[in-house]
């Protein structure tokens, strides 16, 4: 059975990927690293970050809503501290980076050059200091730019990840493949809030958070959806994946690879139950090659 996939010239053993700010390599053990295609590290600034007041996490009815504000030790003690033991799993390690500037972008892959990663995912669900704290992912004319200029300071293997607030993400998508992304990754957490009825304030130690699990999954499905069929590089589908039907539904949408975020959280050995159940799948469905699920959606007329 053939599960490698590819995401331009990046080639995955599996399209498992193990999304940004859920794995570290501290927990490493309770991963099932030989199930797991790639690991996207936790998001790094150029600069340490503190992170956000707590309470940074709350469960809602169908999700979490997190606020950790990309509490990170900056890229100079991430390369010489953190990396180095990312890089010894085994696994591709593709580098999350985010900045407070758009030049903070081309700098920080600048500085992954000739350290061994498998690429870069950009996250842009971050605010923009020059821009009056909008986040980057909002705009396409931003990220065409900041694509374009990472991709000109290195040559690394770059994938913007889509926030699903943008004001359109199929020409978000279509702008960071005309700066030269080589695949494109969808979607980062969902604007939300949570307010405690009795004192009148957020439950949250900012005002709002953003929100991930099950209940983003069908609006992230539509959006793959969306974004695949507009693009010609890769997608790789993110949003509520909680077990192998989550998964194959973004494949058949789309979706070459897969991000398990808060699925993790719960339970580590998922990226393993995950491929597993993809596996069953295909020997149910007599497929051997799993590019032959990607973007294999029946399409009926009436349905568009
Ligand atoms: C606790 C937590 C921390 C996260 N940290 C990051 C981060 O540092 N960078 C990033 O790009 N996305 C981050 N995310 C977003 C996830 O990578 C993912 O895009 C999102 O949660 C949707 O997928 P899911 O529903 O499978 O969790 C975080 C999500 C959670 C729950």
């Amino acid at each position: 059975m053939k599960l490698s996939i590819q995401l331009g010239n990046l080639v995955l053993e599996n399209p498992i990927i193990i999304a940004s700010g859920v794995f570290s390599p501290d927990s490493a053990s309770y991963f099932p690293i030989e199930a797991i295609g790639a690991i996207i590290t936790k998001t790094v600034t150029p600069r340490p970050r503190e992170g956000n007041p707590p309470p940074r996490l709350l469960e809602t009815a169908a999700g979490l809503i997190n606020s950790i504000g990309l509490q990170n030790v900056g890229i100079e003690r991430f390369i010489e501290e953190e990396l180095p033991r990312y890089m010894e799993l085994g696994v591709p390690i593709i580098v999350s980076i985010s900045g407070e500037t758009e030049a903070d972008f081309p700098l920080m892959a600048e500085r992954l050059r000739g350290k061994g990663i498998a690429g870069i995912e950009l996250n842009l669900s971050c605010p923009n200091v020059q821009r009056g704290g909008m986040h980057f992912g909002r705009d396409a004319e931003t990220v065409f730019r900041i694509v374009r200029e990472v991709k000109d300071a290195s040559s690394l293997w770059v994938m913007p990840k889509l926030t699903p607030q943008a004001r359109d993400i199929v020409e978000t998508a279509l702008a960071g493949e005309e700066g030269g992304a080589d695949a494109i990754s969808l979607v980062n957490t969902f604007l939300a809030m949570a307010i405690d009825i009795r004192a009148r304030s957020s439950r949250l130690g900012t005002l709002m958070g953003g929100l991930s699990g099950p209940a983003i999954k069908p609006i992230a499905l539509r959006m793959v959806y969306e974004v695949a069929r507009a693009v010609r590089i890769p997608v790789v589908g993110c949003g509520g994946i909680m077990n192998a039907e989550d998964a194959l539904e973004f494949l058949i949408a789309g979706a070459s690879a897969v991000e398990i975020g808060t699925a993790c959280l719960i339970n580590p050995s998922i990226p393993a139950e995950i491929l597993d159940g993809i596996r069953k799948f295909m020997e149910e469905e007599g497929i051997d090659d799993i590019r032959e699920l990607i973007g294999s959606l029946k399409i009926k007329p009436l349905d568009i």
